[in-house]
């Protein structure tokens, strides 16, 4: 298994990920995507988009704002409750999560010191992880609104004008991809637990008759989306959540958890939220959410079945599962050995000489057509191969001095390394069947 250092490195020099603000020192919490980053993500997003709503007709899409009323923060709980306890050591002065201290650095550290120093510590207080922000041109009371710490909410507040126009009831969906806020206390290891970071989520509203059979259909669902986005069965697996672990209105939770280099943990929750959530925000604003189902002639607020998981965390869990090192000619050889259905291209083609760029750059704009083609002239051939294979392109295509003569081209297999040499009016074929496979 890959280290985190590695991943990182790997991350950095091949432009998947960089710090924020790197020029600066970074700021704690927060990650940009580089230019093969934002592909993987966009594949991500897509490939999700398109199974949850696209291929079905029980979901329909939202796009919500940042930034909602405020009430709708109180409705939610969020105001009130959305806390992490937090610590601090007095001589070092490092905070900490009070439900999630690391292990000490030295055995001799007493119980409930800090556990980098051994120094006093302050006793647990709460920290609200909403971030703030003033709305208009005061700064009061009045103006504070939060950056959404969760992107379903809007989704609840928007049921019914979405129910109205979407010619759709129970049992059916929204779902929304969008950015959200957390201040965490103890942002770690890299984007998977951050402040800034990317949610895809889908409330499944239902009668509560049918919660239980929607609730086991929806936790199937989300674990076979992992399985085909490539990842390794074997580091995947379902956690269901014990009664203590459910907040007091979920009638289930399920995780999908990834073995990830620093442990099982957390990609995903699928939740049976019962209507709390409807129920919270019919009462706050006083607006009937209820739904009448004409067929069983009853008025009532639709339990509600959540998938919820993070775009940075799933990318992490993609990254983390493609990395593999291997022995070639006694050099070591990094892939990253993506599905071609998520690798930021699927194919890569290489003029052999700056002579030739002109015709490979032909090849290249006949192949974007149809796949996400990269043209790379920089170099040694061994070393766009290099490249290619730790950002995982499946083929790389060489147009060479003999492709101008016999119209051919050498597509070598990132995983085989084997080489075949085939017609250039074939090789958008020979792609397509080679990704079918
Ligand atoms: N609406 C339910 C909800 O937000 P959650 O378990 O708090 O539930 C859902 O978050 C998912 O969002 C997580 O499984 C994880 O993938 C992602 N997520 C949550 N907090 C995160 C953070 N600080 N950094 C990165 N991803 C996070």
């Amino acid at each position: 298994m890959v280290d985190m250092d590695t991943l990182v490195g790997l991350c950095k020099r091949r432009g998947f990920v960089f710090q924020n603000s790197e020029i600066y020192g970074g700021i704690n919490g927060f990650w940009d995507y580089g230019p093969v980053g934002t592909e993987l993500k966009r594949r991500v997003k897509e490939l999700w988009w398109k199974r949850m709503v696209q291929n079905r007709d029980d979901v329909v899409g939202l796009d919500s704002t940042i930034i909602a009323h405020p009430r709708t923060w109180i409705a939610s709980g969020h105001v009130a409750g959305f806390n992490d306890p937090m610590i601090d050591c007095k001589e070092c002065k490092r905070r900490f999560r009070a439900d999630d201290m690391p292990a000490p650095k030295k055995e001799t550290f007493k119980e409930g010191s800090c556990p980098e120093c051994g120094g006093e510590m302050t006793s647990a207080r709460e920290f609200n992880l909403m971030f703030q922000t003033s709305v208009g041109a005061t700064t009061d009371s009045s103006s504070t609104a939060y950056l959404r710490p969760e992107t379903c909410q809007s989704i609840f507040t928007q049921f019914k004008n979405v129910l109205t126009v979407a010619r759709k009831k129970p049992p059916f969906g929204i779902a929304q991809i969008g950015k959200a806020f957390r201040n965490e206390i103890t942002p770690r290891n890299f984007t998977f637990r951050t402040r800034e970071f990317e949610q895809m989520e889908m409330e499944f509203f239902c009668h509560a008759d049918d919660s239980k059979k929607w609730y086991e259909y929806w936790v199937q669902e989300r674990f076979d989306w992992f399985k085909s986005l490539g990842i390794d069965e074997k580091k995947l697996r379902l956690r269901p959540h014990h009664q203590g672990e459910l907040a007091h209105y979920a009638q289930g939770c399920t995780d999908v958890e990834y073995e990830m280099p620093f442990g099982w943990s957390e990609m995903e929750g699928i939740a049976d939220r019962s209507n709390y959530d409807l129920t919270q925000h019919h009462n706050e604003s006083g607006k009937d959410l209820t739904f009448f189902d004409d067929q069983r002639k009853e008025k009532y607020l639709p339990n509600v079945i959540e998938t919820s998981v993070g775009v940075d965390r799933t990318m992490l869990c993609v990254l983390a599962d493609a990395y593999r090192e291997e022995e070639v000619k006694g050099e070591k050889r990094v892939v990253m050995g993506f599905d071609p259905s998520v690798a930021p291209f699927q194919v890569a083609v290489f003029p052999l000489s700056a002579k030739l760029s002109e015709s490979a750059k032909k090849v290249h704009t006949e192949l974007k057509k149809s796949f996400a083609s990269d043209f790379d002239y920089v170099g040694s051939i061994g070393k766009r191969y290099r490249r290619h294979d730790e950002i995982g392109t499946p083929f790389c295509i060489t147009y060479d001095f003999e492709s101008e003569e016999d119209k051919s081209v050498t597509v070598r297999d990132r995983d085989t390394m084997a080489q075949d040499r085939i017609s250039m009016d074939k090789v958008a074929e020979y792609l397509k069947d080679k990704f079918n496979n």
